[in-house]
């Protein structure tokens, strides 16, 4: 592989490497993101004196004074406290190369690549990196609980490479999920990374990683509650809801990539179907509407943006309505329509119907089953939309009268277009 050095430019004295997630991804052949770098043997002042401005709250990091780019002094990390902020930081120039790396999660993440494109590999990254297998460093790993969840959403990235998570990480994984410690993860946190497996291309991959280290009740309840409860096999022939919001989650990855909204209302438009009592299994009556205490119990816990919420409580009140639309009566077309304020916020239309289509074809067999719902309902939205308040309304009209003619003529222009395929 051909390395592409990077240059130190004025600090050419200094001991500066590249390393974590660039170096990976070159390795990987993906494209390149942030670049990351340590520099070996300085102080705060003496990077201060050659021009770096300071940044890290918590640990030296400083910004480059002409590319901005992070450059980390290079530190060593002990666990002091529970939790992931209970870490005591070491950073001097005795700290070595090595031991920056040795802290670090994963050999695939603790390769550093000096100015000249010499790799410093002590931990094998290279070769998991060939062997397709997320290991961890170091027993270190299990002091940080976040791990799991970084474990997790590397999967969701990385999965559809051919990664596995290595046996041992795993074991330490299970060890650190069983001892509580995701507890003490903060929602910021866990948003971050769960944000990130959604913006995946296998967000699946987060939920079976998560769930085969039993951490999955702890991080998100309300979806590990899913898996087991059993729905109607001529609808859904995989039958366990479990995998078929990991099919509609994966669906929605593909039918709109790096789409962290639309990922979040397709991992979570089916949470009603987890509080169906046994008894009425594997029918799911009303699950739309039950599903939005516990879409919004979650929403509450991790601060999820108003953005991921709306769309999230719009699919799982209205899923069904939308599979429904070529049978809908023209009025209630017009009235979903409404309830979804599509007609102040139109955008959200398309959003809803992509979430549908991945419910739709997140389906074992159906992976490429026509949604022609979808696109139905986004003509009739778009021949509503297009009526005008003026031509509607007649002079004189008031408050209530103004909404009700509106509404008849948005119904008017919905029913001439069901007439015109
Ligand atoms: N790191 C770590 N443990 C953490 C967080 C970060 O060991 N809890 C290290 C890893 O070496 C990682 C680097 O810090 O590669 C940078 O972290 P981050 O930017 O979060 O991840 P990247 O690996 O760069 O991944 P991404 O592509 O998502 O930025």
């Amino acid at each position: 592989m051909c390395a592409q050095p990077h240059d130190p430019g004025h600090h050419g004295r200094m001991k500066i490497y590249l390393v974590g997630g660039a170096v990976r991804d070159r390795l990987l052949g993906l494209p390149a993101g942030d670049r990351d770098f340590v520099v070996v043997g300085e102080t705060p002042e003496s990077m201060a004196a050659a021009g770096f401005r300071p940044v890290g709250r918590d640990f030296p990091v400083f910004l480059h004074p002409d590319s901005g780019e992070e450059h980390a002094l290079a530190r060593t990390e002990r666990k002091t406290a529970p939790g992931y902020r209970g870490f005591v930081v070491h950073a001097d120039p005795s700290v070595t190369l090595e031991q920056d790396l040795e802290r670090r999660d994963f050999t695939i993440n603790a390769i550093a690549e000096t100015p000249d494109g010499t790799l410093v590999d002590p931990f094998d990254g290279q070769r998991d990196i060939e062997q397709r297998v997320l290991r961890h460093v170091g027993p270190a790993f299990i002091e940080d609980p976040l791990r799991v969840l970084r474990a997790a959403r590397f999967m969701a990235r990385f999965a559809p490479l051919g990664f596995s998570v290595a046996p041992e990480t795993l074991e330490l994984m299970r060890t650190m999920a069983a001892s509580g410690e995701l507890d003490a993860l903060v929602p910021e946190r866990i948003w971050q990374e769960l944000a990130k497996a959604l913006a995946a291309p296998r967000p699946s991959a987060f939920l079976q990683t998560l769930r085969q280290a039993h951490g999955l009740a702890a991080i998100l309840p309300e979806v590990d509650a899913l898996y087991g409860v059993p729905q109607r096999a001529e609808y859904h022939p995989e039958i366990d809801t479990g995998i078929h919001q990991e099919l509609v989650s994966d669906m929605a990855a593909q039918l709109a990539p790096g789409d962290g909204v639309i990922g979040f209302a397709a991992l979570t438009h089916d949470l009603g179907k987890a509080l169906t009592p046994e008894s009425k299994w594997p029918r799911h009556i009303g699950h739309e509407q039950a599903g939005l205490k516990p879409l919004e119990g979650l929403c509450e816990r991790l601060k999820v943006p108003n953005a991921h919420r709306e769309l999230a409580r719009m699919a799982c009140r209205e899923h069904l309505n939308v599979h429904r639309t070529l049978e809908l009566r023209d009025a209630t077309v017009h009235d979903l329509l409404a309830r979804c304020d599509a007609f102040r916020k139109p955008e959200r239309i398309e959003a809803l119907v992509t979430v549908c289509e991945a419910d739709r074809r997140g389906r074992l067999g159906f992976e490429d089953a026509a949604y022609p719902q979808g696109a139905e309902l986004m003509r009739l939205h778009a021949a509503a939309l297009a009526v005008s308040a003026r031509d509607a309304v007649r002079e004189g009209m008031t408050g209530p009268a103004i909404g009700r003619a509106l509404r008849k003529a948005r119904i008017d222009a919905i029913a001439t277009t069901r007439s015109t395929p």
